[in-house]
């Protein structure tokens, strides 16, 4: 019996979920996507998606066959209602579309989500509840954090060390044993050179700080 797939998630990003989750089905992933979990009841009206809404990721009770994903795009809402669930009981999955690229010899969590033509190449270490959107790609040897939302056409390159919960906008770069320390939020098209320092925003190219944040705004995108 394949499991039941349920995803955290209605937005924009989950209903690509579905998606992606679907063609990993056909190709042979232990699942069938059952649905959504959200907040908001009416987040799927008028999109035309073949599975409803399931429940409130606050109050849903998991059951043994149910398998997890997270398609929440801001790091601490993401890493906030995904480990309460995991705290509940639920078992969280990988879904990787059947276009990604995952080399050798990595260290990888669970709750990821890899889109189409993502790549993760070698030696890389990938904590719990990461995505890695499409055309998005982490290099030899680098570290991503548990929570981290890299969008698409991101570029993390060798060596880089990365924190848990940070942001890298579309297109954001960063160069080969640059450091980004915890929930920073680094802009679309921006470039870190060597640093990122914990809870701040970075923008450019150079990135340069834009400000520093206790509690990041709401949405990222
Ligand atoms: C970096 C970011 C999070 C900042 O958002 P914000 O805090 O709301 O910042 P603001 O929009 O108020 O912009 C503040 C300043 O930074 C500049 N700025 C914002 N984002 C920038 C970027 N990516 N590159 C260069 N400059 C940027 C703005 O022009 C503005 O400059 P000004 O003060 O001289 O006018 C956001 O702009 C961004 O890049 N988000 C990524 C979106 C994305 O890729 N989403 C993908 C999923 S859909």
């Amino acid at each position: 019996m394949p499991h039941r797939l349920i995803i955290i998630g209605a937005g924009g990003f989950g209903r690509e979920v579905h998606d992606w989750a679907s063609d990993a089905a056909a190709v042979g992933a232990d699942w069938t996507v059952a649905g959504f979990l959200d907040d908001n009841p009416a987040a799927l009206d008028g999109f035309g998606m073949p599975v409803g809404i399931l429940g409130s990721p606050r109050t849903f009770e998991p059951t043994g066959d149910d398998r997890f994903v997270c398609a929440i795009g801001e790091p601490q809402d993401k890493l906030r209602i995904a480990r309460d669930l995991r705290s509940r009981g639920a078992r969280f999955t990988n879904v990787i579309h059947p276009t990604a690229h995952v080399g050798r010899r990595n260290r990888l969590g669970t709750g990821l989500i890899l889109c189409p033509y993502s790549v993760i190449t070698t030696n890389v270490t990938v904590g719990d509840f990461v995505s890695l959107n499409l055309h998005g790609t982490i290099g030899h040897d680098a570290t991503v954090g548990d929570g981290c939302t890299l969008n698409n056409h991101t570029d993390v390159t060798g060596w880089v060390r990365m924190g848990e919960g940070v942001f890298l906008g579309s297109h954001a770069s960063v160069l080969p044993h640059a450091k980004v320390g915890d929930y920073a939020r680094i802009g679309a098209g921006t470039t870190v050179l060597r640093s990122a320092k914990p809870h701040t925003t970075i923008v450019g190219v150079p990135g340069k700080r834009l400000r520093m944040f206790e509690s990041p705004p709401r949405r990222a995108g």
